[in-house]
């Protein structure tokens, strides 16, 4: 029996059978503002708030300062995890966007691999890390001219990150039927969360389904969850619909 990381998503856990397993590497994917980032964040908030174990996440996309202000609407104080050494925040939108930064943790060449992973690799000493969250994938990736290019930094990236031994979620952008960006991130993943909206009658909802989880047997049904005050919940007893 594979440890278990508990995402501290109601709902999800029972799907997959008690958690991401320990060390893997997850792909959370789907279009933009379906959800991920609200994921991302909830799973390491809720992995110190209930599980003890400090993360790390690695912001490409969105200001530091912007996440923490956004998830304070779920109550979350991450300042406070920030401050009390069981989660970092690691500062990589700033070079992309050419801006100066502030925070303890900056990375001033996101695209450099073997730099990125060397910072993290230092602050999972420090606080004692078990989760990290890259958010996200393209923002990474984009610099890289060529796929074959893209393919390599990326494998490179994934056994790098497994190395940490800590439970990795990693996002990117997928509309419709696809799964991934590149078309190459599902292939350095363990799992494969894929989140969507679909229109039911003439509301948009949410929903979640698990594609993928290496030595799980897992339900492959899509789920509908919501975007409550306490964050992403799942509901397993509903009906499933198509997507
Ligand atoms: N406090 C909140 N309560 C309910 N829904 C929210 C809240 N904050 C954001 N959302 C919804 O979540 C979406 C953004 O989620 P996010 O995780 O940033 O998406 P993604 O990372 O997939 O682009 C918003 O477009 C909004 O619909
Ligand atoms: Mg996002």
């Amino acid at each position: 029996m594979v440890d278990r990381s508990k995402t501290g998503v109601l709902g999800l856990d029972t799907i997959i059978g008690g958690g991401f397993p320990a060390g893997s590497i997850i792909l959370v994917s789907g279009g933009t503002g379906t959800g991920k980032s609200i994921f991302c964040v909830q799973f390491l908030y809720k992995g110190v708030i209930e599980f003890k174990e400090p993360g790390i996440f690695v912001a490409l996309e969105e200001r530091p300062k912007d996440i923490r202000r956004f998830i304070s609407n779920f109550g979350w104080d991450l300042k406070k995890l920030e401050e009390q050494n069981k989660l970092a925040i690691i500062d990589a939108s700033a070079a992309r966007l050419g801006v100066p930064s502030n925070e303890k943790y900056i990375i001033t060449k996101p695209s450099d691999v073997d730099s990125l992973i060397t910072t993290i690799d230092n602050i999972v000493q420090k606080i004692n890390a078990k989760r990290i969250v890259v958010d996200s994938l393209p923002a990474l990736m984009l610099q890289y001219d060529t796929p074959i290019a893209l393919r390599r930094e990326l494998l490179r990236l994934g056994a790098l990150l497994e190395d940490t031994g800590c439970t990795t979620l990693m996002t990117t952008e997928a509309n419709g039927q696809r799964i991934s960006k590149f078309g190459v991130e599902e292939f350095i993943c363990h799992g494969i969360v894929n989140f969507s909206l679909s229109e039911i009658g003439a509301e948009l909802k949410r929903n979640l389904i698990v594609l993928k989880m290496r030595g799980i047997k897992h339900s492959t049904r899509r789920y509908p969850f919501e975007i409550t005050p306490e964050g992403i919940a799942i509901f397993p007893g509903e009906e499933a619909y198509q997507a």
